[in-house]
């Protein structure tokens, strides 16, 4: 039987939906959201049940997991009364704004018995996948520096088109928290949690937000090295986004897109062999969790960790502004 998907918030979750759709084993049950236009156009796409109020789609009894797509600092709202309901989550990116709001998060579901998943959709690359094996392996050799970045545009409209985007409290901070976080969470997932944070700056330049628009971080990488973040939605050309490390075998980046690899040898792919089963989504994921009693490939404790890393990059910082 198909595992029963309901999706709450269409924005990006209009996606997600169409996502859910296409994914084998899985079946659309519901959408919700309180924006009318949103929630018809879906239902009249995807002809599912359409609700306008959360705590009667918790009430549908068709429906195995909730998929939250609200905003980031009502992630918890969300997941916590869908895990009280028997609901398994998945949650999009970030987790959620703080680290305490993600362990509460952990916790409802725990204590309830369900599944938590966090859907960081670059885990799920193939290519990603092959190199966290690779590191894992060996095959590269020790990290000598990594560079997370994010450096992308963004225009006022996109903050003044809801009430949400650019706050600290739904927002959980700029473009290190919303569009950074995939990056910052590549790193900690590749090269492991750092030991800290050496220096921090953020600050506002090209909007009129109440957090930051680029961010820049010095870390210590676990083994000693060092490593740095540099996120931004001030970046007019738009065009890198991903993560470059060099080993003491080679060196990989996949800031413009696919990823490249170069070892010393000159050979430019990597041998380590890739388990064939692994998720290529967060739906494939739930889906291999709750048939094939397989762990969740994103769980709950993973997706905090770029929430921690992120805390630590907010509290150490200074904010420099344009002068
Ligand atoms: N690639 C990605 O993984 C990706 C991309 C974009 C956004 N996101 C994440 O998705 C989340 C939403 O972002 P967005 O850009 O879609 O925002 P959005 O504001 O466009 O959409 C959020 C939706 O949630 C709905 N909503 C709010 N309160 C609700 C309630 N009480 N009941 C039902 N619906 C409610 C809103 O009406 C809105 O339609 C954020 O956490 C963001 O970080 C992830």
């Amino acid at each position: 039987m198909a595992i029963r998907f309901g999706v709450v918030g269409l924005g990006m979750g209009y996606a997600r939906a169409k996502l859910v759709r296409k994914t084998e084993g899985a079946e659309l049950v519901a959408v919700c959201d309180i924006n009318q236009e949103r929630l018809q156009k879906a239902v009249n796409e995807f002809q599912c049940k359409g609700y306008s109020d959360f705590d009667q789609m918790l009430n549908d009894k068709d429906i195995d997991v909730v998929y939250v797509m609200t905003p980031s600092g009502m992630h918890l709202d969300f997941g916590e009364k869908a895990a009280n309901a028997g609901k398994h989550v998945i949650t999009t990116k970030p987790m959620e704004v703080t680290v305490s709001r993600c362990r509460r998060f952990i916790d409802a579901c725990k204590k309830n018995k369900v599944n938590l998943i966090v859907d960081f959709e670059m885990r799920y690359h193939k290519d990603l996948q092959k190199l966290k094996y690779a590191i894992e392996s060996g095959e590269l050799g020790e990290i000598i520096f990594a560079e997370a970045r994010c450096k992308w545009w963004r225009t006022q409209e996109y903050f003044d088109s809801t009430n949400w985007r650019g706050t600290w409290k739904y927002d959980g901070g700029g473009s290190a928290a919303n569009q950074g976080i995939h990056v910052i969470d590549l790193l900690v997932w590749l090269c492991g949690d750092p030991k800290k944070v050496i220096a921090s700056r953020y600050g506002v330049f090209a909007h009129n937000i109440e957090t930051e628009d680029l961010t820049i971080a010095i870390i210590q990488l676990k083994n000693g090295n060092y490593g740095s973040i540099i996120t931004t939605t001030n970046h007019h050309l738009d065009d890198e986004f991903g993560v470059s490390i060099s080993f003491e075998n080679g060196s990989i980046s996949n800031l413009r897109g696919e990823l490249k690899i170069k070892m010393k040898d000159g050979s430019e792919a990597l041998k380590t062999e890739v388990p064939a089963n692994l998720p290529g989504n967060a739906v494939e994921d739930m889906i291999r969790v709750l048939t094939k009693n397989e762990k969740p490939y994103i769980s709950g404790y993973e997706g905090m960790r770029s929430i921690e890393l992120l805390e630590k990059i907010y509290k150490k910082g200074k904010k420099f502004y344009k002068i």
